[in-house]
């Protein structure tokens, strides 16, 4: 039976308004992100990820969130973080990344005072630290002076960044923050609502962010530009998959109706880092080649880039696996899921919709219906 056939269901929730929030507003006629009163545009490569936190965190975080304060802060939740994971990092580092950080999170103390702080250091010093693990390379303890985005990657490398991969990771970071009620944040919400703690909020945000059709596209959008090879190719493999009922990762959105104002933000910072501006024009070229697919066989929805296709390409200049570009979502979404909690325990109700039984009516045996 096709879904919502016999019912006023909402498949997939799609237009539902089903909270109120101060922290950041999607316009998908517009192709805006608003967040907190700031329009992405003007803070992306202005700010740093920790002003960014900070101002999703007030009133909701009750400490000292200057921009230095909460570098400083975060900083010293970074050592207390990798001193805290060492014991399960020999097991971390045998799971995939994102399972790797999941089970890292499941060990922060549940009524820490500073549980934002530390569940926002975990994911980056989790997430660096399995990955040179699993390399047999050992764990390189966190510098609380730098940056968050700098320190992630000093940790991943053992080697102080170049300015310019740090400039382009803070960047995403501040650009992947926050989205309004995406999966992810829904999902941390509805835990928050029931009034578990922060723990099982991030926890079921970073479970929703795992699939393809969220936090984990860019990885197959790398995956997909390898099977395409040539950029000649592009139109006639992208047509086949389409025709096949397949998605292009990368492209198409719930809410935007053109063009996802943080593709163009994350696809400028590709382009300031020039590592590979040969890459760059072939993904621009399968870019282009998938949006006259996507015209031609999908006329009835307007579908654009998304964050995700930039962003995979962004992740491999700066040396991520592929298998390691969700948690890095995971690394900037973690704020926001913390404000999204906070937020919805202090003034929202339990969320609890409802469903339509359309599953077999019970037999009553004994009971004649005459
Ligand atoms: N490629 C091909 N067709 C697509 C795509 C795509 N990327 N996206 C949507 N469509 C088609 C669907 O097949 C459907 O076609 P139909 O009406 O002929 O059946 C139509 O467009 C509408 O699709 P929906 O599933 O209703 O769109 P929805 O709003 O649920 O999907 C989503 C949004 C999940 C992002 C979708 O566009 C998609 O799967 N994209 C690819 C995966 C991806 O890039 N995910 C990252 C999203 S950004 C983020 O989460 C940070």
């Amino acid at each position: 039976m096709p879904r919502g056939e016999t019912s006023n269901v909402a498949d997939g929730l799609e237009n539902v308004v089903a909270a109120e929030t101060v922290l950041s507003r999607v316009d998908g006629e517009a192709g805006a992100l608003i967040l907190r009163g700031h329009y992405l545009q003007e803070v992306a490569g202005r700010r740093s990820f920790e002003w960014l936190t900070g101002l999703l965190w007030q009133d909701f975080v009750p400490r000292p969130l200057d921009e230095p304060t909460l570098r400083q802060d975060l900083g010293v939740a970074r050592v207390r973080a990798f001193a805290q994971m060492a014991d399960l990092l020999p097991v971390a580092g045998r799971l995939p990344p994102l399972a790797a950080v999941r089970l890292l999170l499941a060990n922060v103390p549940d009524d820490a005072a500073d549980s934002p702080l530390l569940l926002t250091a975990t994911v980056a010093v989790g997430l660096a630290a399995v990955l040179r693990i699993r390399n047999g390379k050992h764990p390189v303890p966190p510098d609380p002076t730098s940056g968050h985005a700098a320190d992630f990657l000093r940790m991943l490398k053992d080697a102080v960044p170049p300015a310019d991969e740090t400039a382009a990771l803070d960047t995403y970071l501040v650009s992947a923050a926050d989205h309004g009620l995406n999966a992810s944040t829904f999902a941390a919400r509805v835990a928050a609502s029931t009034r578990a703690s922060l723990i099982d909020a991030v926890t079921a945000g970073l479970c929703a962010l795992k699939g393809p059709l969220h936090g984990g596209a860019p990885g197959p959008v790398l995956d997909m530009l390898d099977a395409i090879g040539p950029a000649e190719n592009a139109e006639a493999w992208l047509d086949a998959a389409v025709m096949r009922g397949d998605r292009l990762m990368g492209f198409g959105h719930r809410v935007y109706r053109v063009q996802d104002p943080r593709s163009d933000v994350v696809k400028a910072v590709v382009e300031r880092l020039n590592h590979d501006i040969g890459r760059l024009r072939y993904a621009e070229a399968v870019e282009k080649a998938a949006l006259a697919v996507l015209v031609r066989r999908k006329p009835d929805r307007s579908l654009q880039t998304n964050l995700e296709f930039y962003t995979a390409l962004l992740l491999e200049a700066l040396g991520l696996p592929r298998d390691a570009f969700t948690g890095a979502f995971a690394v900037a979404r973690v704020v926001g899921w913390i404000a999204h909690a906070l937020e919805q325990q202090a003034g929202g109700r339990l969320i609890r919709p409802q469903s339509t039984y359309v599953g077999p009516t019970p037999k009553r045996e004994g009971h004649s219906s005459g």
